[in-house]
Order: structure tokens, then C-alpha cells, then sequence
């Protein structure tokens, strides 16, 4: 992690503090962030909820960028659930909108941190124009050898293995397969995140305790960790908190 030493004296001792507990914290390679919140802290604020989402995506921005920073080598964000068209559709139309914006803008900024962003979910019930979008940003982003940001957009676990169930039984079928040599592994990798180690820690923000559909085939031995804070609100140093936390946790993995 890099700090700027800006005076001598005290901040300097604080300085060489710091990067000893970063280099002694035993990092999740892979975290998930659930970010939950954006409506709640909207309204406590008097604010329309999308005043929160568009918090949220700034927040998600620094968050995805810090974590770059301090040498976490994958991070999903689960942006929009399968279950999120249910929203009235002033508010998806924003989130979509939202989308097409930061994927014009904001990660332009990942590629110049050397981050490549993968979009997982079924991208194919978005509009033409951010599908063409997504397909860009992704084409664009795949010379980057940093960490790996998973975006989670139309995306729900139970579809997850859904579709992998639906492709192994077409292997099957086709004789690519026999139903013998199906094992844990082959539904892996059928996940989006096929290439990938499964989450270490997951953080949900804003309260509430559920997974909601997120990463349950890869999460079944990940650390959660579940803050009170609005996600908008969730920063580095709510982030270096739960670092902490999870530093702590002794995963046995059914073992003792
Ligand atoms: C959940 O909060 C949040 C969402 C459904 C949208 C999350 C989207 C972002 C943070 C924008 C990210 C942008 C990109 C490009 C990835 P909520 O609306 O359920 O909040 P509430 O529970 O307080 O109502």
C-alpha cells in the first residue's frame, strides 16, 4: 500500500505503524461486496433514492480502486440482481443510465490502475446500446494483467446454476460428457467465475443479513462480514476495519 509521507515527526511514525500492519494482515485474495444501502441513505438525507445510487457508484469507484491498491487480486460488486427489474421502472431506467455512464466514463479510470473489469450476469436482457457497451469496456480492459473487478449486473446465483446445469446436461447429452465424471469442479467451471478463486470474504453493508442471491455456489465457504453502515457511506477505512476482522477468522474449511 502507498502512503505519502507529508511531514515528518509524529506522521512519519505513524506512517512505518501502518505499513507493518498491512504487511503482517493476512488479505483476502477475492472479497464480494453486496452494495446494499443507496435507497436508506438517500432518504435519511431527504434526497431521491437516485441521489443514492448515484453515491453508490461513486463510492463504488473509490472502494474497487482502493482495493486495487492494497493488493486484492479479484473483487466482485453485485450492481444489480436478477430480482431488481421488480423496481418501479423510474428507478431501473436510472440504474441503466447509470450504468452506461460509468461505463463511458468512470472505468476509464480502471484501465489506467491496470484493473480489468468482467462483467458477470446475463447481460442479454439489457438494451442493445449497453450490451454493445459492456462488450467494449470488457474487449478493452483484457490487456490488464491487475486486480480482477467483477461487476455483477443481471446477475443471480440460482441462475448461475441454473445455466451451468442446462450447459453440463447439453455436454451430456451430446456425449462430451458422462454423467459419472460430473463433480464440483465441473459445475465451477461452468460459473461465471470459472477462471477465478472463490470469495475469501464477503461484506454486506446496510444492516441487513442475507445473501440475496449472490455468488451462493462460490460462497459456500467465504467469511461474511455484515456492517450496519449505508453503502455510500462504507469507506477505505470501514474497509481496512473489516481487513481486520477477517484477519482474525481461523476458516477450517470443515476441517479442525
Ligand atoms: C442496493 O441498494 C443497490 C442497488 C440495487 C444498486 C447498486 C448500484 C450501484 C452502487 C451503482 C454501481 C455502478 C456501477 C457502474 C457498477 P438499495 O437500492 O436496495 O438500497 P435500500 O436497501 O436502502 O433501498
Amino acid at each position: 500500500m502507498l502512503y505519502v509521507v507529508v511531514s515528518i515527526g509524529c506522521d512519519k511514525v505513524a506512517f512505518w505503524k501502518k505499513q507493518k500492519t498491512q504487511k503482517n494482515k493476512v488479505l483476502p485474495v477475492h472479497i464480494g461486496i453486496i452494495m446494499d444501502g443507496n435507497g436508506r441513505w438517500a432518504k435519511k438525507r431527504g434526497l431521491p433514492r437516485s441521489a443514492g445510487h448515484k453515491a453508490g457508484a461513486d463510492n463504488f469507484r473509490k472502494i474497487a480502486k482502493y482495493c486495487s491498491k492494497i493488493g486484492i487480486k479479484y473483487l466482485t460488486v453485485y450492481a444489480f440482481s436478477t430480482e431488481n427489474w421488480r423496481r418501479p421502472s423510474d428507478e431501473v431506467d436510472f440504474l441503466m443510465r447509470l450504468f452506461k455512464q460509468y461505463l463511458e466514463e468512470s472505468l476509464r479510470d480502471f484501465k489506467e490502475e491496470n484493473i480489468r473489469v468482467i462483467f458477470i450476469g446475463d447481460r442479454n436482457a439489457f438494451s442493445e446500446d449497453l450490451q454493445t457497451r459492456i462488450n467494449e469496456v470488457e474487449a478493452s480492459s483484457k490487456i490488464c494483467t491487475g486486480m480482477v473487478l467483477n461487476i455483477a449486473m443481471n446477475y443471480g446465483g440460482r441462475s448461475e446454476i441454473l445455466k451451468a446445469v442446462k450447459s453440463i446436461s447439453e455436454d451430456v447429452k451430446e456425449s462430451k460428457l458422462s454423467i459419472e465424471d460430473i463433480t464440483e469442479q465441473t459445475l465451477s467451471d461452468k460459473m461465471y467465475t470459472y477462471n477465478q478463486p472463490d470469495p475469501d470474504l464477503i461484506i454486506r453493508p446496510s444492516g441487513e443479513f442475507r445473501t440475496s442471491n449472490f455468488l451462493i455456489w462460490q460462497s459456500a465457504y467465504s467469511e461474511y462480514l455484515f456492517l450496519d453502515t449505508l453503502w455510500p457511506d462504507f469507506k477505505p477505512v470501514d474497509l481496512e476495519k473489516a481487513l481486520d476482522k477477517y484477519a482474525l477468522r481461523n476458516r477450517r474449511f470443515g476441517g479442525i
